[in-house]
């Protein structure tokens, strides 16, 4: 089963093609890599799938692509944006959480999402605090500002932001380029810890990291898909 199906995709940017004409499929539930070097068009792919390329001037996309939700390949066409992004959450190179305090980086848009209790709310901060295993480190602080934590606890949270949200997928855009090896570790091991529960789809320029996380590689050179295994 794959979790998102790609086919004949284009992207071209003030008319200068970046991708040109790529079939993938990702598989459900595993831990899938896209590496290459800097420039390859990893973020533009990876961009793809939740639909943010659209923000930029001078986008031009062609080609299919298929996201599984309730167990339905759906177009990621067909979908409203807000749950595209969703089911489909992001992080990104640098850390960015919202300038506001640790707790409400969760609970802001978990609210705007579902209708919870406060307890609700609380109970799910710290399920997902634990599962990237911040809360020992922020349970004592959790109204102190995100800007507070170090880059490898902000990108933490970023990871737990996006989990809340219940995504199907979730896109990492080289989640621990931005960090030192051990914030890195406990990411990648954080990472590793969702094979089997979602589908994640991280990007990444080393081939150290790809080994050391894919259930499944994709190589992207200049804009083409090199080898898939
Ligand atoms: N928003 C954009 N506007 C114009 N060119 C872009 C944009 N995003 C990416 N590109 C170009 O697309 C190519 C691939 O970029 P990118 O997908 O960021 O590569 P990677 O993530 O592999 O480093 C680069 O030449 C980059 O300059
Ligand atoms: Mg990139």
């Amino acid at each position: 089963m794959s979790c998102v199906i790609i086919e004949g995709l284009k992207v071209s940017f003030a008319g200068r093609e970046i991708l040109h004409g790529l079939d993938v499929k990702f598989p459900a539930n595993k831990i899938s890599v896209i590496l290459g070097r800097s420039g390859s068009g990893k973020s533009t792919l990876l961009r793809s799938i939740n639909r943010l390329n659209e923000c930029f001037d001078g986008y031009r996309g062609d080609g299919e692509i298929k996201i599984l939700i309730n167990g339905s390949l759906v177009s990621v066409f067909d979908i409203a944006l807000t749950e595209l992004r969703r089911r489909a959450g992001m992080v990104f190179q640098s850390p960015n959480p919202l300038p506001m305090s640790i707790r409400k980086n969760i609970a802001m848009p978990l609210n705007l999402a579902f209708r919870l209790s406060n307890a609700e709310t609380e109970k799910i901060i710290r399920e997902k605090l634990e599962q990237t295993a911040l809360w020992s480190e922020v349970k004592d602080r959790l109204n102190d500002s995100a800007m507070s934590l170090s880059g490898g606890q902000q990108q933490r949270l970023c990871l737990a932001r996006a989990l809340a949200l219940q995504p199907d997928l979730l896109l990492l855009d080289e989640p621990t380029s931005s960090l030192d090896k051990a914030a890195a570790n406990k990411i990648e091991d954080m990472i590793l810890s969702l094979k089997n529960k979602i589908s994640v789809i991280v990007v990444s320029h080393s081939l150290q990291q790809a080994e050391k996380l894919a259930d499944y590689l994709v190589t992207i050179d200049d804009g083409y898909i090199k080898e898939g295994k």
